[in-house]
């Protein structure tokens, strides 16, 4: 396994950070919790020490079976934690809410959930337009203070967004959506972060599995990918021939898809670490692989082209349905 420091706080993290969103039933279904939490193990085992969750997940449940699996197991100390807060969904409706009250009590919640005494990467999940900065800063740096977090990051920000909390408190990390087929953070955001020594992490870097390449041409998704753009009607059959062609390439390379689309991301410098959603020890055991370096320039390129062209075609096929 590779590590890399996280932007410039002391936390020396994987360069595959597993990611817990899979416990969501909402939009994820039941995922097996048995061979999840093997995958803890392995996890461990392989030498990631990074794992990301969110309390919105599964409203509280992730973070609950994550804190029963690292305390069951003594597994607490061979990771650093990455939680955040943003959704209130303690009534009927979940909003976002980021008080000062909302954000101490959640932080208690969290830590209780999880079973310990402090979060190493608290993050805010997206902008909340409602609440001043200053407020949110209070709270973070009340937090750090008593020990409860030891650093904040933020999630889903432009430049501006990351720029207002900065002017406040020392953002560690950018937690935004980052892949093959996702790539406007590419001209602002990463190099801002660059140029700040701001760490980024990325979530879906497979495009929640699409990029693995690996489903037939007729998969049914039982969960809320059967509603996603790239994954319905013509769209996905035009997708599956440009990773079937892809998928060429990564062979040339010893790779499989899902790991080039992992070494992808991995192989912009301003990128410390790929959060990756893991269900089973399979997925841990044949994602790591893909740390161990980076692509060549010219098959960045064009594997970025050939998959970018496809999700162009395939929006216009979705339009034209
Ligand atoms: N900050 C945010 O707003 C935000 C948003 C989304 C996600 N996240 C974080 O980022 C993490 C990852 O994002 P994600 O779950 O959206 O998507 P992802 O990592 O792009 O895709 C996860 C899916 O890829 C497949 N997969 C994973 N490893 C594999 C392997 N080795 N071989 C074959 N298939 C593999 C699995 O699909 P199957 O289920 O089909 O097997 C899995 O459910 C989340 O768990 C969460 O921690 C954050």
């Amino acid at each position: 396994m590779k590590y890399m420091q996280l932007g410039l706080t002391d936390l020396i993290v994987s360069r595959i950070c597993f990611g817990c969103w899979q416990l969501s039933p909402r939009f994820w279904g039941e995922v097996p919790i048995e061979p999840w939490r093997r995958a803890v193990t392995r996890a461990a085992e392989l030498g990631v020490n990074f794992i990301d969750t969110a309390g919105a997940y599964g409203d509280g449940f992730a973070e609950t079976c994550l804190g029963d699996c690292l305390a069951e197991l003594g597994l607490r100390d061979r990771f650093y934690l990455a939680t955040k807060f943003y959704w209130n969904f303690q009534g009927a409706d979940r909003y976002p809410e980021t008080t000062y009250e909302f954000i101490m009590s959640e932080c208690e919640n969290s830590l209780r959930r999880l079973k310990t005494d402090r979060i190493d990467l608290y993050q805010i999940h997206a902008w909340d337009p409602l609440t001043r900065p200053e407020e949110v800063a209070a709270a973070l740096g009340r937090l750090k203070k008593e020990g409860k977090i030891r650093w904040a990051g933020v999630s889903n920000m432009n430049v501006e967004q990351m720029g207002a909390y900065r002017d406040l408190f020392d953002v560690a990390s950018l937690q935004p959506h980052y892949n093959l087929l996702a790539r406007e953070v590419e001209d602002r955001e990463l190099p801002y972060c660059l140029q700040h020594r701001i760490g980024v992490i990325p979530y879906s870097p497979l495009y929640r599995g699409l990029l693995t390449g690996k489903y037939a041409r007729d998969h049914v998704f039982k969960d809320s990918r059967g509603e996603y753009d790239l994954y319905t009607g013509g769209a996905f059959p035009r997708m599956l021939e440009a990773l079937d062609e892809t998928a060429k390439i990564a062979e040339g390379l010893g790779l499989s898809m899902a790991q080039l689309a992992i070494r992808w991301v991995l192989t912009n410098p301003a990128v410390t670490s790929a959060i990756v959603g893991i269900k089973t020890p399979e997925h841990i055991e044949s994602i790591v692989p893909a740390a161990e370096g980076t692509l060549p320039i010219p098959v960045w390129h064009r594997a970025g082209n050939i998959l970018g062209k496809a999700k162009r075609d395939a929006l216009a096929l979705l339009d034209q349905e």
